[in-house]
Protein backbone atom coordinates (compact mmCIF):
# COMPACT_ATOMS: atom_id res chain seq x y z
CA UNK A 1 0.00 0.00 0.00
CA UNK A 2 1.20 3.77 -0.75
CA UNK A 3 0.69 4.43 2.83
CA UNK A 4 4.25 2.85 3.70
CA UNK A 5 6.61 5.77 3.78
CA UNK A 6 9.05 5.91 0.96
CA UNK A 7 12.20 8.00 1.01
CA UNK A 8 13.31 10.15 -1.90
CA UNK A 9 17.27 10.17 -1.43
CA UNK A 10 18.65 13.09 -0.19
CA UNK A 11 20.28 11.12 2.60
CA UNK A 12 24.15 10.69 1.67
CA UNK A 13 25.67 8.48 3.88
CA UNK A 14 29.49 8.37 4.67
CA UNK A 15 30.62 5.15 6.08
CA UNK A 16 33.31 4.50 8.17
CA UNK A 17 35.01 1.31 7.26
CA UNK A 18 34.84 -1.39 9.76
CA UNK A 19 38.28 -3.00 10.63
CA UNK A 20 37.81 -6.48 11.63
CA UNK A 21 39.89 -8.75 13.15
CA UNK A 22 39.06 -11.36 10.87
CA UNK A 23 40.73 -14.54 11.58
CA UNK A 24 39.79 -17.66 9.27
CA UNK A 25 37.48 -20.54 11.55
CA UNK A 26 37.83 -23.49 9.87
CA UNK A 27 34.54 -25.88 9.38
CA UNK A 28 34.88 -28.60 11.90
CA UNK A 29 35.34 -32.09 11.17
CA UNK A 30 33.58 -34.28 13.25
CA UNK A 31 36.28 -37.53 12.66
CA UNK A 32 38.81 -35.64 13.79
CA UNK A 33 36.41 -34.29 16.69
CA UNK A 34 36.61 -38.30 17.49
CA UNK A 35 40.38 -38.21 17.58
CA UNK A 36 40.32 -34.97 19.76
CA UNK A 37 37.80 -36.52 22.72
CA UNK A 38 39.81 -37.77 24.36
CA UNK A 39 42.97 -35.18 24.85
CA UNK A 40 40.27 -32.59 25.21
CA UNK A 41 38.67 -34.81 28.34
CA UNK A 42 42.08 -35.12 29.86
CA UNK A 43 42.83 -31.80 29.53
CA UNK A 44 39.26 -30.82 31.41
CA UNK A 45 38.41 -28.91 28.62
CA UNK A 46 34.63 -28.91 27.04
CA UNK A 47 33.95 -31.32 23.76
CA UNK A 48 30.66 -31.24 21.63
CA UNK A 49 29.18 -33.46 22.98
CA UNK A 50 29.68 -31.51 26.37
CA UNK A 51 27.87 -28.76 24.74
CA UNK A 52 24.00 -27.10 25.38
CA UNK A 53 23.65 -23.99 23.06
CA UNK A 54 20.07 -22.06 23.13
CA UNK A 55 19.66 -20.60 19.56
CA UNK A 56 17.21 -17.20 19.11
CA UNK A 57 16.69 -17.57 15.27
CA UNK A 58 14.50 -14.68 13.52
CA UNK A 59 11.77 -16.96 11.77
CA UNK A 60 11.20 -18.05 8.31
CA UNK A 61 11.60 -15.31 6.50
CA UNK A 62 13.11 -15.87 3.26
CA UNK A 63 14.96 -19.11 1.90
CA UNK A 64 18.11 -17.55 2.83
CA UNK A 65 16.65 -17.83 6.58
CA UNK A 66 15.45 -21.56 6.44
CA UNK A 67 19.15 -22.16 4.61
CA UNK A 68 20.41 -20.57 7.78
CA UNK A 69 18.37 -22.89 10.71
CA UNK A 70 19.16 -25.97 8.54
CA UNK A 71 22.76 -25.06 8.51
CA UNK A 72 22.92 -24.71 12.05
CA UNK A 73 20.35 -27.58 12.90
CA UNK A 74 22.41 -30.20 10.67
CA UNK A 75 25.28 -29.38 12.62
CA UNK A 76 24.27 -29.43 15.72
CA UNK A 77 23.68 -32.83 14.74
CA UNK A 78 26.18 -34.18 13.38
CA UNK A 79 28.58 -33.19 16.10
CA UNK A 80 26.17 -34.24 19.00
CA UNK A 81 25.38 -30.70 20.44
CA UNK A 82 22.43 -30.53 22.59
CA UNK A 83 20.80 -27.64 20.85
CA UNK A 84 17.52 -25.70 21.99
CA UNK A 85 16.22 -24.33 19.12
CA UNK A 86 13.60 -21.05 19.52
CA UNK A 87 12.08 -19.51 16.38
CA UNK A 88 10.90 -15.40 17.34
CA UNK A 89 8.32 -15.64 14.37
CA UNK A 90 9.75 -12.02 13.10
CA UNK A 91 9.55 -10.79 16.96
CA UNK A 92 12.22 -9.22 18.62
CA UNK A 93 10.66 -9.48 21.59
CA UNK A 94 10.16 -13.42 21.23
CA UNK A 95 13.74 -13.49 20.97
CA UNK A 96 14.15 -11.60 24.08
CA UNK A 97 12.19 -13.91 25.86
CA UNK A 98 13.81 -17.21 24.38
CA UNK A 99 17.07 -15.44 25.64
CA UNK A 100 15.79 -15.44 28.85
CA UNK A 101 14.25 -18.99 29.44
CA UNK A 102 17.92 -20.09 27.86
CA UNK A 103 19.36 -18.21 30.80
CA UNK A 104 16.97 -19.68 33.55
CA UNK A 105 18.07 -23.26 31.41
CA UNK A 106 21.44 -22.63 32.24
CA UNK A 107 22.98 -23.24 28.85
CA UNK A 108 26.54 -23.16 28.02
CA UNK A 109 26.16 -20.18 24.96
CA UNK A 110 23.75 -18.39 23.34
CA UNK A 111 23.65 -17.80 19.92
CA UNK A 112 21.23 -14.92 18.23
CA UNK A 113 20.79 -13.43 15.29
CA UNK A 114 18.90 -9.77 16.35
CA UNK A 115 15.83 -9.29 13.92
CA UNK A 116 17.11 -5.56 14.87
CA UNK A 117 19.79 -3.73 15.86
CA UNK A 118 18.66 -2.11 19.24
CA UNK A 119 17.10 -3.02 22.21
CA UNK A 120 19.01 -5.90 23.74
CA UNK A 121 22.01 -4.73 25.82
CA UNK A 122 19.67 -5.18 28.96
CA UNK A 123 18.77 -8.87 28.10
CA UNK A 124 22.80 -9.63 26.67
CA UNK A 125 23.74 -7.62 30.03
CA UNK A 126 21.64 -10.63 32.04
CA UNK A 127 23.22 -13.08 30.05
CA UNK A 128 26.61 -11.86 31.07
CA UNK A 129 25.98 -11.47 34.42
CA UNK A 130 24.55 -15.47 34.79
CA UNK A 131 28.50 -16.00 32.87
CA UNK A 132 26.56 -17.52 29.79
CA UNK A 133 28.50 -16.14 26.43
CA UNK A 134 26.78 -14.71 23.63
CA UNK A 135 27.48 -14.93 20.38
CA UNK A 136 26.00 -12.73 17.28
CA UNK A 137 25.10 -14.90 13.95
CA UNK A 138 24.07 -13.39 11.05
CA UNK A 139 23.23 -9.81 12.64
CA UNK A 140 24.67 -7.36 14.38
CA UNK A 141 23.27 -5.62 17.53
CA UNK A 142 24.20 -2.21 18.69
CA UNK A 143 25.42 -2.70 22.29
CA UNK A 144 29.07 -2.74 24.09
CA UNK A 145 31.35 -5.03 22.74
CA UNK A 146 32.43 -6.58 26.42
CA UNK A 147 28.21 -7.43 26.17
CA UNK A 148 28.71 -10.53 23.24
CA UNK A 149 31.98 -12.72 22.92
CA UNK A 150 32.36 -12.48 19.01
CA UNK A 151 30.03 -11.93 15.83
CA UNK A 152 29.57 -14.04 12.84
CA UNK A 153 28.16 -13.18 9.92
CA UNK A 154 28.18 -11.21 6.24
CA UNK A 155 29.82 -7.72 5.92
CA UNK A 156 26.19 -6.31 4.74
CA UNK A 157 27.60 -2.77 3.79
CA UNK A 158 30.18 -4.34 1.31
CA UNK A 159 27.35 -5.95 -0.03
CA UNK A 160 25.63 -2.77 -0.62
CA UNK A 161 28.51 -1.45 -2.53
CA UNK A 162 29.02 -4.54 -4.57
CA UNK A 163 25.58 -3.87 -5.29
CA UNK A 164 26.01 -0.44 -6.60
CA UNK A 165 29.01 -1.32 -8.61
CA UNK A 166 27.01 -3.90 -10.49
CA UNK A 167 24.25 -1.59 -11.11
CA UNK A 168 26.89 1.06 -12.23
CA UNK A 169 27.70 -1.35 -14.73
CA UNK A 170 24.57 -2.64 -15.87
CA UNK A 171 22.90 1.08 -16.51
CA UNK A 172 26.22 2.41 -17.68
CA UNK A 173 26.35 5.11 -14.62
CA UNK A 174 22.66 6.73 -15.30
CA UNK A 175 19.30 5.87 -14.71
CA UNK A 176 16.25 5.43 -12.15
CA UNK A 177 16.13 3.16 -9.84
CA UNK A 178 13.73 1.67 -6.76
CA UNK A 179 14.66 0.35 -3.91
CA UNK A 180 13.24 -2.69 -1.56
CA UNK A 181 14.86 -2.11 1.62
CA UNK A 182 14.82 -5.37 3.88
CA UNK A 183 13.16 -5.20 7.45
CA UNK A 184 13.54 -1.46 9.07
CA UNK A 185 16.02 -0.95 11.42
CA UNK A 186 18.01 -4.59 10.93
CA UNK A 187 21.23 -4.54 10.56
CA UNK A 188 21.52 -5.81 6.44
CA UNK A 189 18.86 -2.98 5.94
CA UNK A 190 20.69 -0.21 7.24
CA UNK A 191 24.10 -0.99 5.79
CA UNK A 192 22.65 -2.55 2.17
CA UNK A 193 21.35 0.99 2.18
CA UNK A 194 24.16 2.48 3.35
CA UNK A 195 27.21 0.69 1.37
CA UNK A 196 24.80 0.96 -2.34
CA UNK A 197 24.77 4.88 -1.67
CA UNK A 198 28.50 5.03 -0.84
CA UNK A 199 29.19 4.12 -4.11
CA UNK A 200 25.96 5.68 -6.05
CA UNK A 201 27.26 9.19 -4.87
CA UNK A 202 29.69 9.30 -7.41
CA UNK A 203 26.99 8.38 -10.11
CA UNK A 204 25.19 12.33 -10.61
CA UNK A 205 23.41 10.48 -13.02
CA UNK A 206 22.03 7.58 -11.15
CA UNK A 207 18.52 8.47 -9.29
CA UNK A 208 17.11 6.68 -6.29
CA UNK A 209 13.50 7.58 -6.77
CA UNK A 210 12.05 5.31 -4.70
CA UNK A 211 13.28 3.31 -1.19
CA UNK A 212 10.27 1.35 0.41
CA UNK A 213 10.82 -2.12 3.03
CA UNK A 214 9.10 -4.55 1.82
CA UNK A 215 10.36 -6.36 5.14
CA UNK A 216 12.99 -9.55 2.87
CA UNK A 217 9.43 -11.34 2.14
CA UNK A 218 8.32 -12.18 -1.29
CA UNK A 219 4.73 -11.42 -0.76
CA UNK A 220 5.56 -7.96 0.74
CA UNK A 221 8.91 -7.45 -2.34
CA UNK A 222 6.03 -8.15 -4.69
CA UNK A 223 3.25 -5.83 -2.71
CA UNK A 224 5.56 -2.74 -2.64
CA UNK A 225 6.95 -3.21 -6.22
CA UNK A 226 3.07 -3.23 -7.42
CA UNK A 227 2.84 0.52 -5.80
CA UNK A 228 6.00 1.62 -7.17
CA UNK A 229 5.51 0.58 -10.98
CA UNK A 230 1.96 2.13 -10.12
CA UNK A 231 3.36 5.37 -8.99
CA UNK A 232 6.29 5.30 -11.76
CA UNK A 233 5.87 3.03 -14.47
CA UNK A 234 8.16 2.97 -16.97
CA UNK A 235 10.33 5.66 -15.43
CA UNK A 236 11.90 2.53 -13.34
CA UNK A 237 15.16 1.56 -15.18
CA UNK A 238 16.35 -0.65 -12.45
CA UNK A 239 15.53 -2.27 -8.90
CA UNK A 240 17.80 -2.95 -6.43
CA UNK A 241 16.47 -5.57 -3.78
CA UNK A 242 18.09 -5.73 -0.72
CA UNK A 243 17.29 -9.71 -0.99
CA UNK A 244 16.55 -12.45 -3.67
CA UNK A 245 13.12 -13.02 -2.18
CA UNK A 246 11.92 -9.57 -2.65
CA UNK A 247 13.26 -9.48 -6.03
CA UNK A 248 11.75 -12.94 -7.26
CA UNK A 249 8.23 -11.36 -5.63
CA UNK A 250 9.00 -7.78 -7.56
CA UNK A 251 9.51 -9.86 -10.42
CA UNK A 252 6.40 -11.06 -10.88
CA UNK A 253 4.74 -7.51 -10.32
CA UNK A 254 6.82 -6.11 -12.95
CA UNK A 255 5.77 -9.46 -15.40
CA UNK A 256 2.14 -8.63 -14.13
CA UNK A 257 2.46 -4.76 -15.08
CA UNK A 258 3.43 -5.91 -18.77
CA UNK A 259 7.36 -5.04 -18.68
CA UNK A 260 10.36 -7.35 -19.19
CA UNK A 261 12.25 -7.86 -15.68
CA UNK A 262 15.77 -8.12 -16.36
CA UNK A 263 15.70 -6.39 -19.64
CA UNK A 264 13.15 -3.19 -19.02
CA UNK A 265 14.45 -3.19 -15.62
CA UNK A 266 17.77 -4.40 -14.58
CA UNK A 267 17.48 -5.83 -11.33
CA UNK A 268 20.52 -7.02 -8.39
CA UNK A 269 19.72 -8.24 -4.66
CA UNK A 270 21.69 -10.54 -2.76
CA UNK A 271 21.44 -13.76 -0.93
CA UNK A 272 22.59 -15.58 -3.92
CA UNK A 273 19.73 -18.74 -3.40
CA UNK A 274 18.72 -21.20 -5.45
CA UNK A 275 15.66 -19.69 -6.91
CA UNK A 276 18.22 -16.27 -7.80
CA UNK A 277 19.95 -19.16 -10.11
CA UNK A 278 16.82 -19.74 -11.64
CA UNK A 279 15.63 -16.38 -12.41
CA UNK A 280 18.90 -15.86 -13.55
CA UNK A 281 18.96 -18.53 -16.17
CA UNK A 282 15.59 -17.50 -17.37
CA UNK A 283 17.08 -14.15 -18.01
CA UNK A 284 15.11 -11.92 -14.90
CA UNK A 285 17.52 -11.05 -12.49
CA UNK A 286 20.94 -9.42 -13.64
CA UNK A 287 22.90 -10.42 -11.12
CA UNK A 288 23.21 -11.75 -7.27
CA UNK A 289 25.39 -10.71 -4.44
CA UNK A 290 26.15 -13.80 -2.39
CA UNK A 291 25.20 -13.70 1.66
CA UNK A 292 26.06 -17.10 2.99
CA UNK A 293 23.91 -18.41 5.20
CA UNK A 294 25.38 -21.97 6.12
CA UNK A 295 26.98 -21.07 9.35
CA UNK A 296 26.08 -23.84 11.82
CA UNK A 297 29.34 -25.50 11.99
CA UNK A 298 31.50 -22.26 12.18
CA UNK A 299 29.24 -21.32 15.10
CA UNK A 300 29.70 -24.44 16.96
CA UNK A 301 33.21 -24.06 16.07
CA UNK A 302 33.15 -20.35 17.35
CA UNK A 303 31.24 -21.99 20.40
CA UNK A 304 33.15 -24.51 21.85
CA UNK A 305 36.15 -21.67 21.37
CA UNK A 306 34.55 -19.40 24.12
CA UNK A 307 33.26 -22.07 26.26
CA UNK A 308 36.89 -23.20 27.01
CA UNK A 309 38.13 -19.81 27.46
CA UNK A 310 40.22 -19.45 24.12
CA UNK A 311 40.89 -15.92 22.24
CA UNK A 312 38.41 -15.85 19.21
CA UNK A 313 38.26 -12.60 16.87
CA UNK A 314 35.23 -10.14 17.83
CA UNK A 315 34.32 -10.16 13.99
CA UNK A 316 34.16 -13.31 11.88
CA UNK A 317 33.20 -11.69 8.73
CA UNK A 318 32.07 -14.62 5.36
CA UNK A 319 33.75 -15.06 2.71
CA UNK A 320 31.25 -14.46 -0.52
CA UNK A 321 31.14 -14.01 -4.04
CA UNK A 322 28.99 -12.17 -6.67
CA UNK A 323 26.87 -14.22 -9.52
CA UNK A 324 25.96 -13.51 -12.96
CA UNK A 325 23.37 -15.00 -15.27
CA UNK A 326 26.60 -16.36 -17.19
CA UNK A 327 27.61 -18.58 -14.25
CA UNK A 328 23.75 -19.90 -13.56
CA UNK A 329 23.59 -23.37 -15.01
CA UNK A 330 26.93 -24.64 -14.13
CA UNK A 331 26.23 -23.17 -10.52
CA UNK A 332 22.74 -24.25 -10.02
CA UNK A 333 23.43 -27.24 -9.07
CA UNK A 334 26.45 -26.81 -6.28
CA UNK A 335 23.41 -24.22 -4.85
CA UNK A 336 22.72 -25.75 -0.90
CA UNK A 337 20.31 -23.17 -0.54
O1 LIG B 1 20.37 -11.17 7.76
C1 LIG B 1 20.50 -11.72 6.50
C2 LIG B 1 19.27 -11.42 5.70
O2 LIG B 1 18.14 -11.88 6.39
C3 LIG B 1 19.18 -12.05 4.34
O3 LIG B 1 19.72 -11.30 3.31
C4 LIG B 1 17.70 -12.12 4.17
O4 LIG B 1 17.28 -12.86 3.08
C5 LIG B 1 17.34 -12.63 5.49
O5 LIG B 1 16.03 -12.70 5.77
Amino acid sequence: MLGRKIFIPIRLSIILCILALSACVSRPNPESTDATLQAAESSGKKTYKDLVVGYAQIGAESEWRTGNTASIKEAAESLGVELIFSDAQQKPENQIKAIRTFIAQRVDVIGVSPLIETGWESVFQEAKDAGIPIILVDRRAKVPEELFAAHLGSDFIEEGRRAARVMVRLLDGKGSIVELEGTPDSAPANDRYKGFREIIQDYPEMKIIASVSGDFTRAKGKEVMEDLLMLYGDQIDALYSHNDDMAIGAIKAIEEYGLKPGEDIKIVSIDAIRDAFKAMLDGKLNATVECNPLLGPQFFELALKVVNGEEVPKWIPSQEGIYYPEDAEELLPTRKY
